[in-house]
């Protein structure tokens, strides 16, 4: 991995997730989540805050050494135990069905195969587990959709491989997942390409 994407792109995305507009949408994702959780994508832990009294522990995936350096100051000051677990959503070194739940916010975008990510949370959770999930993608809008086709090559090569037109919920009920609580908008303040967001829980039956 070169310097731009290496130790560039982890402290660009720490800046732009730590918006004070993507509190709420974190605040709403975490609601409800408990036990063992585990997040891919972890990124720099701006979730962190948002964990409740009720998750035991989290197995934080992230494959990035500086994203994680970043999370230091967010897991110094929680309760909640989290250890970096793994380095890769396509292949999670956990045993099946051992994970109450599972959170996602912002990620599918960037794993270059989702589907084997969302397979792979699919294997770890305990039947009935729920993935939280707060994710960019296609839009509902086909004038959107034209933007989005337009830049995603270039969104790809300055945010480290991060497509901009991948359809969430289709990739969630490909891989077994049924929706159970869906919210479908456009994020405030974020140019409408970019900010193609579904918040919701899907269940693993
Ligand atoms: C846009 S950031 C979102 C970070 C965080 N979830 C948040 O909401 O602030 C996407 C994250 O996915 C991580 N990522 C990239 N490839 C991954 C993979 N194969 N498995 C797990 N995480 C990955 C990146 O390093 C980055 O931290």
């Amino acid at each position: 991995m070169g310097f731009y994407a290496g130790q560039v792109v982890p402290r660009i995305i720490d800046v732009a997730c730590g918006m004070k507009a993507a509190r709420e949408l974190r605040r709403r994702v975490c609601e409800g989540l408990g036990g063992e959780v585990v997040e891919i994508g972890f990124g720099s832990g701006h979730n962190v805050p948002f964990y409740s009294a009720s998750v035991t522990r989290v197995d934080a995936v992230e494959p990035s050494d500086v994203a994680w350096k970043l999370a230091g100051k967010r897991l110094a000051a929680t309760n909640v135990p989290v250890r970096r677990s793994a380095l890769d959503g396509q292949s999670l070194p956990f045993a099946d069905h051992g994970h109450d739940a599972a959170l996602s916010t912002w990620t599918l975008c960037t794993i270059p195969d989702a589907a084997a990510a969302l397979r792979e949370l699919r294997r770890v959770l305990k039947p009935g587990g729920a993935l939280h999930f707060v994710e960019h993608g296609l839009a509902p809008d086909e004038s959107v959709r034209t933007w989005q086709h337009r830049l995603d090559p270039l969104q790809q090569r300055l945010f480290a491989g991060c497509h901009l037109a991948r359809p969430i919920v289709e990739l969630l009920t490909d891989a077994g997942f049924t929706i159970a609580a869906l919210d479908v908008f456009y994020e405030k303040g974020a140019p409408k390409p970019m900010g193609a967001d579904s918040l919701g829980v899907a269940v693993s039956p």
